[in-house]
């Protein structure tokens, strides 16, 4: 709306002479009648579909469900395509990419004539680019994103998407699985429309949406190919157009006591690393006050609650006929770890969306008195020499016994220098060893990718050893399992002290006390920092040379500096 309470849509629609003309005209170029310039909310959809984006591909026949949901509250739907950026295919890394469909998402929600929009995303970071966007325009906004996958299914068992392709990599360099089995198993894991459906990074992000208030309740577990997605969609719609007539604004949902729900969602449910560099992003856009600490502090008393791969055994679609997210947060709610007074688009408070919420299988969706992993489980914030701007463990998918961990580090400047001898039967590694990975950060590699948990040496694989230490400045699938440090921050391109470890320095990893430390004296550490050279750039233009003179660190959710915080929606001038 504008400051005088009218439809902003009504400065383009609503104008007389030449000006409105033309808005009104090619529209109608259309087929739309004249009726739809009534001064009825404009309902913008930025839909991520793309056939390069598989995950997302069937967002256009969502967009029809929200269609028809706007026209029945008396919107009027317009469906515009944002940037879709598919997680399997996109190189060096999607990631790269996020903060560019941000950029570009709310340009275009600001300089249309939207009164509200609806975001349909899916693939990891298609949520969290447009809800930045939605964030930073803050017009009425309502998610839907696209569900995940039936479960995967091969030889009898149900495999995750994601989680099981690190399984089945290592049971080929093991020698367990022939190269045959494993091309079939691919037309196994992804055998429908839908985002991964394990916890991985595209369901946490979905279940972020949902907790913070800006996704109707259910809508992160319906399956992509379920009806439900698609009565979901129809109810956005709905609910975008009262949204609008209420002037409920993103800014208004996603408020810090919404994040805090988020974060603690995000531990019951065993959530992806990624969602902690998202939301800092997303609260960054907002101006609400989220430091990585806050992650560490907030999910301490949260027990995971939810038996799902990678962390655990079941998969989205058992999440889903279970109950859904709605009955994750009522477990939460009932201990008091849930703001429950928090207004989410449905209009009314999440406390009361979820309070009687049901569960139809405690294997699935445990409780808090028998949780599925004990409390103090989740993602831990670790903080050290090695880490001065911090570093995220994810608990509930280390081992146990490596979370208190003394080794001699073996540090490789990239991934690939890693791959190119890790077959080697003479690599001087053994199971105590700690993998250092680095320039992989935002800068470094560049865009963050999720390379951080490095297949084990073949030599280690073959002796039955399937953990080991690795530390990385770069992001693990949400898909993936290991004990894995990952976003140590500041990365190794921008001169942290990662860049300084040398092969064969002790480090010492205790999860417990928070703690990343590399046992080498200050006095050391200033003589290697002198003599560190940093790499060289990436890009002399374009996209990439933007991206990696202005990303921030991975503690500060590593948007562009030039796009945290919001504009609004106001466009003071017309274009003709
Ligand atoms: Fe798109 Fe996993 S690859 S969600």
């Amino acid at each position: 709306m504008t400051s005088d309470g009218a439809l902003r849509s009504s400065q383009w629609f609503g104008a007389t002479g030449r000006a409105g003309m033309g808005h009104r005209s090619w529209m109608r170029s259309q087929g739309f009648t004249p009726e739809v310039f009534d001064g009825r909310p404009v309902i913008g959809i930025a839909t991520t579909w793309s056939e390069l984006a598989p995950c997302n591909v069937h967002l256009h026949r969502v967009a029809e469900s929200v269609k028809r949901g706007v026209w029945q509250a008396g919107g009027f739907p317009l469906e515009f395509p944002a940037m879709a950026l598919g997680e399997t295919l996109l190189r060096p890394t999607a990631m790269l990419y996020r903060n560019l469909l941000a950029m570009e998402a709310e340009e275009l929600m600001r300089a249309n004539p939207l009164d509200g929009v609806v975001l349909l995303s899916g693939c990891d970071k298609t949520t969290p680019g447009l809800l930045m966007a939605a964030a930073s325009v803050d017009l009425p906004a309502v998610m839907v994103t696209g569900g995940p996958m039936l479960n995967g299914k091969y030889q009898g068992t149900d495999v995750g998407s994601g989680t099981a392709v690190w399984r089945f990599e290592e049971d080929l360099v093991a020698g367990r699985m022939t190269q045959e089995e494993c091309v079939f198993a691919e037309g196994c894991m992804a055998r429908s429309n839908g985002h991964c459906m394990t916890m991985g990074t595209a369901s946490t992000m979905a279940s972020m949406a949902e907790a913070l208030g800006m996704q109707l309740p259910y809508s992160a577990t319906w399956p992509a190919v379920d009806a439900r997605r698609y009565e979901t969609a129809q109810r956005a719609g709905q609910v975008i157009v009262g949204l609008v007539r209420d002037d409920l604004r993103p800014s208004a949902i996603m408020t810090r006591a919404a994040f805090e729900n988020a974060i603690r969602v995000n531990a019951a449910i065993g959530g992806s690393t990624n969602a902690v560099i998202h939301l800092l992003a997303i609260a960054g856009r907002l101006g609400v006050p989220l430091a990585l600490d806050d992650f560490d502090v907030l999910a301490r008393d949260v027990p995971t609650l939810l038996n799902l791969q990678p962390s655990g055994q079941y998969l989205m679609e058992d999440f889903c006929y279970a109950g859904g997210l709605p009955a994750v947060m009522r477990e939460l709610a009932e201990s008091g770890l849930l703001h429950a007074d928090a207004i989410t688009v449905t209009g009314s408070a999440v406390g009361a969306n979820v309070a009687d919420a049901p569960c139809w299988n405690r294997e699935v969706i445990k409780t808090m008195a028998e949780p599925f992993q004990p409390a103090g489980t989740g993602t831990a914030v670790l903080r050290g020499n090695l880490a001065p701007g911090g570093a995220v463990i994810k608990q509930s998918a280390s081992s146990p016994h490596l979370l208190k961990h003394r080794g001699r580090a073996l540090v490789f400047d990239s991934p690939t220098d890693y791959y190119a001898v890790s077959n080697d039967p003479d690599l001087d590694v053994d199971e105590d060893t700690v993998l250092v990975i680095r320039y992989c950060g935002p800068r470094g590699y560049p865009g963050m990718p999720e390379v951080s948990n490095v297949a084990l040496p073949r030599k280690l694989l073959l002796r039955g050893i399937r953990d080991m230490v690795r530390i990385c400045d770069g992001r693990m699938s949400g898909t993936a399992y290991g004990t894995v440090v990952l976003h140590v921050s500041p990365e190794a391109a921008a001169g942290g002290p990662l860049a300084l470890v040398r092969t064969g320095d002790w480090i010492t990893l205790d999860v417990p006390a928070r703690a990343l430390t590399l046992e080498v004296s200050d006095d050391d550490l200033a003589v290697r920092r002198a003599q560190w050279q940093p790499p060289a750039a990436h890009a002399s233009r374009g996209w990439t040379y933007l991206y990696t003179e202005h990303v921030l660190q991975a503690d500060a959710g590593a948007d562009l500096d030039f796009l945290v915080g919001a504009s609004g929606h106001p466009v003071p001038k017309d274009s003709h």
